[in-house]
């Protein structure tokens, strides 16, 4: 379901920035990229924008004092647990971390419910990773403040989503006519699952290179197809690398494979070096969530191409950006 925040919510524009009543995502759970439409996405990378250039000039600025952000991971994470920790004390807000679940109540066996509702009682907003798809939307329906998915198991990274789409914007300056190749692990990688939904939004072509054994899903392949986004699934690189844009690159998800042997047989699948980058457009940019394994050559970092350091300062703006707009301040 593709609901249209911003256009529902049509206020008066010329209401300061800060005031509630001008902001279409106040109190909303940012849960799957499904519920974004192409307008939100432009207010959000408006906001986003903003937020760099302030960060920029002032570094730290008092907008969300006063509020509280939970960060609760149930997964490990560096860069988005402390993205969001960063971006919340940038607009000086403050935190209560719970990075090792392992030493809260959650080790005693304590439902997600009842873990999502002490923390609503001391806190403005939720941030939740979690190994289960669908955790977030259960969190969301116990709380009554907002809930982001910080990624539910192999389900959905929405927040990765749109700092990808930021960063593609930022520094391709388009979306529309661009040739997106995803590659690695695209069956357990919830970053292109979001990735690959959200770009539907726009006129892209997408192609997917991986092991057979790690297929872009079915179900996202039928719902792109069914708004009639151009896809082709490959095994190899070479051939669809010249005509690429951006290319996208996953680890392969260790810790979703039940079965090692079959990820001992995938897991070196490709390996992008300089040579590789010598068949690539000039102005194509390399992304990667990361962490990285062997799939990135450290010798491609310091190729210009090379956009994956800069798409994780991208994520600070666009995570200060959703904690501004969800707590009404943007
Ligand atoms: C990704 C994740 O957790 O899904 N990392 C991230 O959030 N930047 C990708 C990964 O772990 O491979």
């Amino acid at each position: 379901m593709t609901t249209c925040t911003v256009a529902a919510n049509q206020t008066n524009p010329h209401l300061p920035f800060g005031d509630q009543r001008g902001a279409p995502f106040y109190g909303k759970d940012i849960l799957s990229v499904n519920q974004f439409c192409r307008s939100d996405l432009e207010y959000i990378f408006g906001v986003a924008h903003e937020m760099r250039e302030m960060v920029a000039r002032v570094g730290t600025f008092d907008l969300l004092k006063g509020k509280i952000m939970a960060s609760l991971f149930y997964e490990p994470s560096t860069r988005t647990s402390s993205s969001f920790l960063a971006a919340m004390q940038r607009l000086g807000g403050s935190i209560i971390p719970i990075n090792e679940v392992q030493y809260s109540s959650v080790a005693k066996g304590e439902s997600l419910p009842d873990t999502i509702r002490t923390l609503e009682c001391y806190a403005d907003v939720i941030v939740l990773r979690h190994p289960e798809v669908g955790a977030s939307e259960l969190a969301a329906q116990y709380a009554r403040k907002p809930v982001i998915n910080a990624g539910d198991g192999v389900g959905e990274h929405p927040t990765q989503a749109l700092l990808d789409l930021f960063t593609i914007m930022e520094e391709l300056q388009r979306v529309d006519g661009l040739t997106v190749t995803l590659l690695g692990d695209l069956r357990y990688g919830r970053t292109v699952h979001s990735l690959a939904r959200l770009l539907s939004l726009y006129d892209v072509r997408l192609n997917y290179v991986s092991p057979h054994a790690l297929r872009m899903p079915g179900e996202i392949l039928s719902e792109l197809q069914d708004k009639g986004i151009l896809q082709s699934e490959h095994e190899l690189l070479a051939p669809v690398l010249p005509e690429t844009d951006v290319l996208y690159i996953t680890r392969v998800q260790k810790e979703r494979f039940s079965d090692m042997d079959e990820y001992q047989t995938v897991k070196d699948a490709y390996v992008i070096n300089p040579e590789t980058m010598t068949a690539a457009k000039d102005r194509m940019i390399v992304m990667h969530p990361l962490p990285r394994l062997g799939e990135i050559d450290m010798a491609v970092d310091d190729d210009p191409r090379a956009a994956y350091f800069r798409q994780m300062e991208y994520g600070l703006y666009v995570r200060m950006a959703l904690l501004a707009m969800v707590l009404g301040k943007a």
